[in-house]
């Protein structure tokens, strides 16, 4: 087997539909010679549909991240499947519609505690659910968006972002003495079914398509899925705790 990722055994989660950011990095990783266990939530069988679409048959494991017999029993799983894992891609958030699109001032605890749950908190509890199936070399990596700003409609997803960003570094303090790393990309904004959930996601999309220094495709998930495969890779073996920009240049201007 030859490519980037060749004789890599990875644990991909988020796949919902095809436009899912983590299809792009399931279908990648096959190309490039990894085995992939996919992650399905709520709706299994069209995640099965979904991974058919992909080159290469892939297994699908049922994980809701808030439910912690799901994580208690995910190494068995998995290991029904791989005798053990390289490489662990968090593509996974979702914020109740009251904490998005200008709703920050009112959203309840309630809602704002789901969205961390299952955004920030789940970056560790995912992580820590697939540990004994690592070994030195692995890697984990998560999608964000970039949380050093706050945005006009993200709202909590942003401060769940920000968490995100912070919880990375601190699973990389962590979990570095063991050598398994832990890095994020920050996408720019991608026509996927958790950004349509976003009310008012269209001013992000004029934003990027008006700005981005190398402009951007709202429809191509391959940039971002490509800078996750080099993060599973060991092309970054002394990189840990990092956020890689894959948003066509935009956080670097002042707009
Ligand atoms: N689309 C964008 O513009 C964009 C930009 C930057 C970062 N991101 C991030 O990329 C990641 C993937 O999102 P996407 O844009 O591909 O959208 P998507 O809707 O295709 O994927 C989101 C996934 O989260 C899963 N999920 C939700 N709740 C879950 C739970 N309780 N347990 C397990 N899985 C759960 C869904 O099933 C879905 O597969 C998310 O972290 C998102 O915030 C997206």
């Amino acid at each position: 087997m030859s490519g980037l990722l060749a004789g890599k055994r990875l644990l991909v989660t988020g796949v919902i539909t095809d436009a899912s950011i983590a299809f792009s990095v399931a279908k990648l990783a096959q190309e490039n010679g990894a085995q992939v266990v996919l992650t399905g939530y709520g709706r299994l069988s069209l995640v099965e549909r979904i991974a058919k679409r992909l080159p290469e048959p892939a297994p699908v494991i049922e994980v809701d991240v808030t439910n912690t017999e799901h994580l208690a029993n995910l190494a068995d799983r998995v290991r029904e499947h791989v005798d053990g894992l390289d490489g662990v891609v968090h593509s996974i958030g979702f914020a109740p519609q009251s904490c998005l699109g200008g709703g920050f001032l009112d959203a309840p605890w309630e809602d704002v505690a789901t969205a961390l749950h299952v955004s920030t908190y789940s970056y560790k509890s995912l992580a820590m659910a697939a540990l004994p199936l690592m070994s030195a070399g692995g890697a984990v990596v998560g999608l964000t968006f970039d949380a050093t700003k706050a945005w006009p409609v993200y709202d909590w997803m942003g401060v769940a972002k920000a968490g995100l960003e912070s919880a990375s570094r601190y699973l990389a303090l962590h979990l570095g003495k063991q050598g398994i790393r832990s890095n994020l990309v920050a996408a720019g904004p991608l026509r996927t079914i958790a950004a349509k959930s976003i009310p008012g996601f269209d001013q992000f999309e004029d934003a990027w398509t008006e700005r981005a220094p190398l402009g951007w495709n709202l429809t191509d998930q391959e940039p971002a899925a490509r800078a996750c495969l080099a993060l599973l890779s060991d092309w970054f073996p002394a990189t840990t705790g990092e956020i890689v920009h894959v948003d066509g240049g935009y956080h670097a201007i002042g707009a």
